[in-house]
């Protein structure tokens, strides 16, 4: 039985974001002096750079310094890989609208950004490649095609009774989080400097600092107590922000502060990577997939990134959750003179596992089958459980989660409802989407899955946690605070989590791909138990009793003796221990076992564990105007054993959200000059509260701990639950196809806006 994990607990800061208390680094105190930037960004896609002129914009009121490439004392460079792709300042070429040429610094963020329009830029513009079709037609790539191979699929294809092709598109997605980029530097002596950042990747951030103003690490200080959200939108591009204001910091010597407006923000970072996509599938009679051979072309943008782990990621979910024995997808990441894509919440998990969710309502169409037990039928099971890639799919809960939602959302009853409804409604139409899910938890680079944290046990028994992880909202501080409350057997109120800092824990993994409670969790839990190691050891000697009879719970150390049980509060031991000068700190450490990966053959087991899941959405359409709705989603994701139940049910609802969003109404659009046009929520759309579906039933897996020796048994949940609305999309096409003869599949690219439907629809009609 355990006392404070595995159960729901509030936010470490649910009354603070709530009540407006909690500070994000724009909150923060300025001391006197503080100076503020503003960017200085490209209006021209692509060319090359003539002329800047900062004259003007030095001469205006309030402004300090005007920054640009020549300013930078050490590497012109913020790319997260380190190869020099990615300059601070543009230098010679323009490679996007919303590149990053120069920066003012002023007294006042108004005279900064009134100074930045005053910077004369001269670019001689060449043509830009805008689109995926243009840069695969040029062979621009910003690495080598990736391929994952299994068996013959050209003789397979070619040998299958049935075979279909298709080819479609998903579109990006702007983070939209809620707090933008920021970052405020503060110098201190001798050229020290401590960096407060809205980032995911403290660690980068240091780095990055100390690249570019040619210092060693232990100069910089990344500190982050908090970010309004980061989504993957701050894994590597709050590590540049930072890095101008570290930048602007070391040059005048004063603290600076860069915030991005929304719009800059937009026009300037990174989004989820576009997918074209080009595949034919071989199957036979009875609807079982024989063969996939599938092109996955990622729009990158203008710079490698972190393309490399997106396009992995989505190579290693274009088969989800089906066996598919002979297999080949190639994944091309192409060079256009847009945004450079990033991580976004999945991390081209999305990108990947559509494509079998088309083929196989393709093939459903074809067979006139019901596209669910098509999907059933080529779930992994035993004997045809192991991936393209050569992982096992262990712990598979597929079928659990699958029968639980079809259940939970009385599928048969609901279908023939809908069916019936259909026809006789010749203009608003309903469809049924069903999605199984199989997500792999870990960083495909083995490396990455690592943790450390830091614990000090005060002598009044409270208790001092960090770690590597950052705090986004997704509830890793309260995760962790669990843990170490949990070792202890204190209540959680006497753990005070603290701002992630490179100078407590240093050279962290970024908190991404989900696995912050899985890292950091573990790490924390050594460190307190090595605490809890050496109290007890004291314990025993003091009151001279066996080790095995000292127990922690409730605050409490009870000290089991024949005939005269003891007992005192954990602080009076914690007291004890310091009189008795036992060290009262502690570090530990965790890596993930068991993973390996080889990245040129694209092969391994790159995850320790799989995380399921199962959705079920129902939409309506209409047909006169495309517009959309979802009318009912039940959704069925295993969290293991849930750390925290109430933590884990938001980032489900969250996801799922965020997926919808993706899929249905976030839309970004570049006019015919590579500029974003759209840059603010007026013209980009998220979904609302009106949004969410009036039924919305999220069921976690129930009795499913990890079998792997996960925290507590508990799995990762940040990402997963955003694939689920891919249910919503196989439900729009559902309801699109009920306009036809109903066999007839037809081709909906994401985002699937009523332009979209309104397309689809006329596709059947012709
Ligand atoms: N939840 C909130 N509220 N805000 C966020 O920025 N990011 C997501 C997810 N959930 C995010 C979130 C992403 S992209 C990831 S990878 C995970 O949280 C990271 O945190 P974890 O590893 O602790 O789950
Ligand atoms: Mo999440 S996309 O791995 O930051």
């Amino acid at each position: 039985m355990t006392s404070t994990v595995n159960k729901a607990q509030r936010h470490d800061s649910a009354l603070r974001h709530a009540t407006g208390q909690a500070v994000y680094i724009d909150d923060m105190p300025e001391p006197p002096g503080t100076l503020h930037a503003a960017l200085v960004l490209s209006p021209v896609a692509c060319g090359r750079l003539k002329k800047l002129d900062l004259a003007a914009a030095l001469k205006m009121p309030g402004v300090v310094a005007v920054l640009g490439p020549h300013d930078v004392p050490g590497t012109n460079d913020v790319s997260a890989s380190g190869k020099g792709d990615e300059p601070l300042f543009a230098l010679g070429r323009v490679e996007f609208a919303g590149q990053t040429l120069a920066m003012v610094v002023a007294v006042s963020l108004d005279a900064a950004r009134h100074a930045a329009e005053a910077v004369t830029i001269d670019i001689e513009a060449d043509e830009p490649i805008l689109n995926i079709e243009t840069a695969l037609a040029r062979k621009a790539y910003v690495q080598v095609p990736a391929t994952i191979r299994r068996g013959d699929p050209e003789q397979a294809l070619a040998s299958a009774p049935h075979k279909l092709s298709a080819e479609f598109q998903v579109g990006g997605q702007e983070h939209f989080y809620l707090e933008g980029q920021v970052a405020f530097a503060l110098p201190g002596e001798d050229g020290d400097l401590v960096v407060h950042s809205s980032t995911q990747h403290p660690t980068e951030v240091q780095h990055i600092c100390a690249r570019l103003l040619g210092c060693d690490f232990n100069r910089i200080t990344a500190v982050v107590r908090r970010l309004g959200g980061g989504f993957g939108g701050k894994e590597s591009n709050a590590s540049w922000v930072a890095g101008a204001a570290a930048l602007a910091a070391h040059k005048a010597g004063r603290p600076v502060k860069l915030r991005l407006p929304r719009e800059i923000d937009m026009v300037a970072t990174g989004k989820r990577h576009p997918f074209l996509y080009r595949y034919t599938v071989g199957f036979d009679e009875q609807g079982r997939v024989l063969a996939l051979d599938a092109m996955l072309a990622a729009d990158a943008g203008w710079s490698l990134d972190l393309t490399p782990g997106v396009m992995a990621r989505a190579l290693t979910h274009t088969d989800n959750a089906y066996w598919i024995p002979h297999f080949r997808a190639v994944g091309y990441a192409c060079k256009t003179n847009k945004q450079s894509n990033t991580a976004f919440r999945g991390f081209g998990g999305p990108q990947g596992v559509v494509v079998m969710e088309d083929a196989l309502d393709r093939i459903a169409r074809h067979l006139d089958r019901d596209a669910n037990e098509i999907r059933a039928l080529n779930f992994y099971a035993e004997g045809r459980d192991e991936t393209p890639y050569g992982q096992k799919v262990d712990e598979n809960h597929l079928a659990r989660c699958w029968i639980e939602v079809k259940q939970g959302g009385e599928y048969e009853r609901r279908r023939a409802e809908i069916d019936t409804f259909n026809k006789a409604s010749p203009i608003l139409k309903r469809g049924l989407g069903l999605f199984p899910l199989k997500f792999g938890i870990s960083f495909n680079l083995p490396h990455m899955n690592q943790a450390g944290a830091l614990v000090h046990v005060y002598t009044d028994g409270s208790i001092r946690l960090n770690h590597g992880g950052t705090e986004m909202g997704q509830g890793l501080f309260v995760k962790v605070a669990q843990v170490v409350a949990e070792v202890f057997g204190v209540d959680i109120d006497r753990i005070r989590p603290s701002a992630t800092s490179t100078a407590e824990v240093p050279n962290t993994s970024p908190t991404a791909a989900s696995t912050g409670s899985d890292l950091n969790g573990w790490a924390a839990y050594e460190a307190a138990n090595t605490i809890k190691q050496r109290m007890i050891a004291f314990a025993a000697e003091h009151f001279a009793a066996g080790e095995s009879d000292i127990e922690f719970a409730d605050g409490a150390v009870r000290i089991a003796k024949p005939g005269s049980n003891q007992v005192v509060s954990f602080g009076e031991l914690a007291k004890l221990c310091w009189l008795g000068r036992i060290s009262l700190s502690a570090t530990g450490f965790y890596k993930t076992p068991k993973i390996h990966w080889d990245g040129a053959a694209m092969r391994g087991r790159p995850f320790f564990y799989f995380s399921f899941g199962a959705a079920m959405a129902e939409v309506a359409i209409d047909t006169l105007t495309g517009e959309s709705r979802v009318l009912r989603a039940d959704l069925v994701q295993d969290c293991g054993d849930s750390l925290n139940p109430a933590i884990d049910r938001g980032q489900i609802e969250g996801a799922f959200m965020q997926g919808q969003g993706w899929l249905t109404c976030e839309e970004l659009w570049w006019d015919k000059q590579g500029r974003l046009r759209t840059s603010g929520p007026s013209t980009y759309k998220i979904p609302g509260s009106r949004d969410v579906p009036s039924v919305f039933n999220v069921t976690m897996l129930a009795n499913a701990p990890s079998r792997e020796a996960t925290i507590f048994r508990s799995k990762a949940v940040g990402e997963p639950p955003l694939l689920l609305a891919t249910a919503v999309w196989t439900a729009l096409k559902d309801a699109i196809a009920a306009a036809g003869d109903g066999r007839t599949a037809v081709r909906l690219d994401a985002p699937a806006t009523p332009e979209r439907v309104l397309a689809a629809l006329a596709t059947l009609k012709a």
